[in-house]
């Protein structure tokens, strides 16, 4: 089976790209990624802007106070085609999903291209966020499977309790959301990606755990940020192969 090959995985243990998802994700070979985990920019979020409730990038030269993209819902089908494309047989993906998106576009979506979808978990941010009906603690991971992967550990409990970031990138996630999935979804020297790495969390909670990360993002901040954590990461991360 190919692996893609990334002259950077020979010395950084990850490899960041700035090229749109859908393309990046068409550049890899089939069947050479052992876990995709993503928290792609929901259409959804255009809405929350408009009454001022998401946050904004970071004033930076490259953006000045912007919004990040969003992925229009459009996209979706193309996203999850080169997911399923890129994903080696018998494996997971999970990817962090509002409850607009989730069971109207995500889920649909995924099944039609050929994902199982098991179940949302969900991660209980620990402290309640901002939302008009009921305030907002807990986002869904959707679970998904192409082919048959068992867990690693089957006592493992649906709700993954991890507190929220504060001040961090927009809706940076904690990386010990994604390092639960990544033991529980592959073994140590395996590659995850993320096509919409964000601030990196991903790909700092797969270092960590010893995999291999590759990912892209649009964004030049969220490459800044995800390069400076990555490599800060790799320093101490378990050695494997
Ligand atoms: C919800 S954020 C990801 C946050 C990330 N999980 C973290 O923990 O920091 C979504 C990211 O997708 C990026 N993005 C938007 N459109 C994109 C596209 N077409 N391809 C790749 N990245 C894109 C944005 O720049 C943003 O950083």
């Amino acid at each position: 089976m190919s692996q893609p090959e990334f002259k950077e995985l020979n010395t950084t243990r990850f490899h960041l790209s700035d090229h749109d998802a859908v393309r990046w994700l068409q550049s890899l070979p089939a069947e050479s990624v052992d876990l995709v985990i993503t928290d792609p920019p929901y259409e959804s979020l255009e809405r929350h802007r408009a009454i001022g409730t998401t946050t904004r990038l970071k004033h930076s030269k490259a953006s000045s106070n912007d919004w990040f993209k969003v992925f229009k819902n459009e996209r979706f089908p193309d996203l999850f085609k080169e997911t399923h494309r890129v994903l080696k047989r018998n494996t997971h993906f999970y990817l962090f999903c509002n409850s607009e998106t989730a069971f109207d576009v995500a889920v649909p979506i995924a099944k039609s291209i050929g994902f199982t979808f098991w179940k949302p978990l969900i991660w209980d941010k620990k402290r309640m966020g901002l939302g008009y009906h009921y305030r907002a603690r807990y986002e869904f991971v959707l679970f998904f499977e192409k082919g048959k992967r068992k867990l690693n550990h089957l006592g493992i409990p649906d709700i993954i309790e991890a507190p929220r970031i504060r001040n961090g990138y927009p809706t940076e996630k904690p990386p010990a959301v994604a390092q639960l999935l990544i033991e529980q979804s592959t073994n140590p020297g395996d590659l995850i990606v993320d096509p919409f790495f964000g601030s990196g969390s991903t790909g700092v909670a797969a270092i960590s755990a010893g995999r291999w990360f590759a990912g892209t993002d649009t964004s030049p901040e969220a490459l800044k940020t995800a390069r400076k954590r990555l490599d800060q990461a790799s320093k101490t991360a378990r050695v494997s192969t």
